[in-house]
C-alpha cells in the first residue's frame, strides 16, 4: 500500500470513528440502555470504515473535504452498520462472528438486533436532515441518495436477491445484478455523497460514479473471495460461510482464478474511469486496497 494511502486510510477511518462515537453518545443518551448499547456495538466495534473513506476521498479529489463530508461519512456508515447487523441475524446469514466479536444478535438478542438496526437506519437520515449547516437543498438530494441506494431499488433489493438465491444455480449476470445492489448500491452512493459535498460537476460526477461502480462490484468479488481465502481470525467472521449457505458467489461461479480476473478487470475500469480527475491519487489506491485486503 502506497505510503499516502495508508497516511489517507488512518487519518479518515480515525476522524469518521471519533465523529460516529461523539454523535452515536448524543443520539442514544436519552434512549432505552440496552438498544443504545447494541446501536453501539453494532456501529463502533471494529469495520475497515471503507464507505467513510470513499466520501472523503471523493470530495478530497474534488479539492474540498468539509464539515458536509463529515455528516454524509458518518451517515454512511450508520446505515451499513445496520445492514450488517441484520445480514448476520438468523432469518437472513445466520452468523455468529462479525468483526472478530459475537454478532449482535449473540451478544445482545434477535429483538435487540433488529430494533439497533432499525435505529441506526434512522439515524443516518436524521443525522443529515438535522445539520443546519449543510443547505437543504443539498439535504434532500444527501437523503434522497441515501435513501435510494440503501432500499427497495438498492441494498435491500440485494439481500432480497441473495436470499432467494439460496441453493439455486444462477447466471452470471444475474449474480452481478445481485452483487451490484447488494453491496455496490451503498459503496457508490458513498462516493457519490463525496461529490454533493464537494460540490461536484456534472462530468465529475460522471467520471466518480462509473469508479464507484466498477469498486463497488469488486468490493463483494473480493469479499467472495475473502470467503475462501481467508483463516476466520483474520476476516473477523466465519470463513467459507457462502458455501456452509450454499450460496451463489464470484467463486462458486467463475472459481476462484475466475473470480480474481473477474476483480482486476474491474479495478482496471475503476482507475480507468478517473481520467477526467485531476487530484485522483487516493481514489487510484483506494481502488487497488479493495482487492488487496485480506479482510
Ligand atoms: C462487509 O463490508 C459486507 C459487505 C458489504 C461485503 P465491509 O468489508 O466493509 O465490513 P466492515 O465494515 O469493514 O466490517
Ligand atoms: C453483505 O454481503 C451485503 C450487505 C448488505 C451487508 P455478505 O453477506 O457477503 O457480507 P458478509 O460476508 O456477511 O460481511
Ligand atoms: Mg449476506
Ligand atoms: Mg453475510
Ligand atoms: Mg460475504
Amino acid at each position: 500500500m502506497s505510503t499516502e494511502l495508508q497516511d489517507f486510510l488512518t487519518t479518515y477511518q480515525t476522524r469518521s470513528n471519533q465523529l460516529l462515537e461523539n454523535h452515536l453518545a448524543g443520539y442514544i443518551k436519552h434512549s432505552h440502555k440496552k438498544l443504545a448499547e447494541a446501536m453501539k456495538y453494532g456501529a463502533l466495534m471494529g469495520g475497515k470504515r471503507i464507505r467513510p473513506v470513499l466520501v472523503y476521498a471523493a470530495a478530497n479529489a474534488l479539492g474540498s473535504i468539509n464539515h458536509i463530508a463529515d455528516t454524509f461519512a458518518c451517515a454512511i456508515e450508520a446505515i451499513h452498520a445496520y445492514s450488517l447487523i441484520h445480514d448476520d441475524l438468523p432469518a437472513m446469514d445466520d452468523d455468529d462472528l462479525r468483526r472478530g466479536q459475537a454478532t449482535c444478535h449473540i451478544a445482545f438478542d434477535e429483538a435487540t438486533a433488529i430494533l439497533a438496526g432499525d435505529a441506526l437506519q434512522c439515524m443516518a437520515f436524521e443525522l443529515i436532515a438535522d445539520d443546519s449547516d449543510i443547505p437543504a437543498g443539498k439535504a434532500i438530494q444527501a437523503i434522497r441518495l441515501l435513501s435510494k441506494a440503501a432500499g427497495a431499488h438498492g441494498m435491500v433489493l440485494g439481500q432480497a436477491i441473495d436470499l432467494e438465491a439460496v441453493d439455486q444455480d444462477i447466471s452470471i449476470e444475474a449474480l452481478q445484478n445481485m452483487h451490484e445492489h447488494k453491496t455496490g448500491a451503498l459503496i457508490e452512493a458513498a462516493v457519490l455523497l463525496g461529490a454533493l459535498a464537494a460540490d461536484a460537476n456534472s462530468e465529475q460526477t460522471h467520471a466518480l460514479s462509473r469508479y464507484a461502480k466498477n469498486i463497488g462490484l469488486a468490493f463483494q468479488v473480493q469479499d467472495d473471495i475473502l470467503d475462501v481465502t481467508t483463516d476466520t481470525e483474520t476476516l473477523g467472521k466465519q470463513q467459507g460461510a457462502d458455501a456452509s449457505n450454499n450460496k451463489p458467489t464470484y467463486v462458486s461461479l467463475l472459481g476462484l482464478d475466475g473470480a480474481k480476473d473477474k476483480a482486476t478487470g474491474l479495478i482496471q475500469a475503476a482507475h480507468e474511469a478517473l481520467a477526467p480527475l485531476d487530484n485522483a491519487r487516493v481514489l487510484h489506491d483506494l481502488a487497488d486496497y479493495i482487492i488487496a485486503r485480506n479482510y
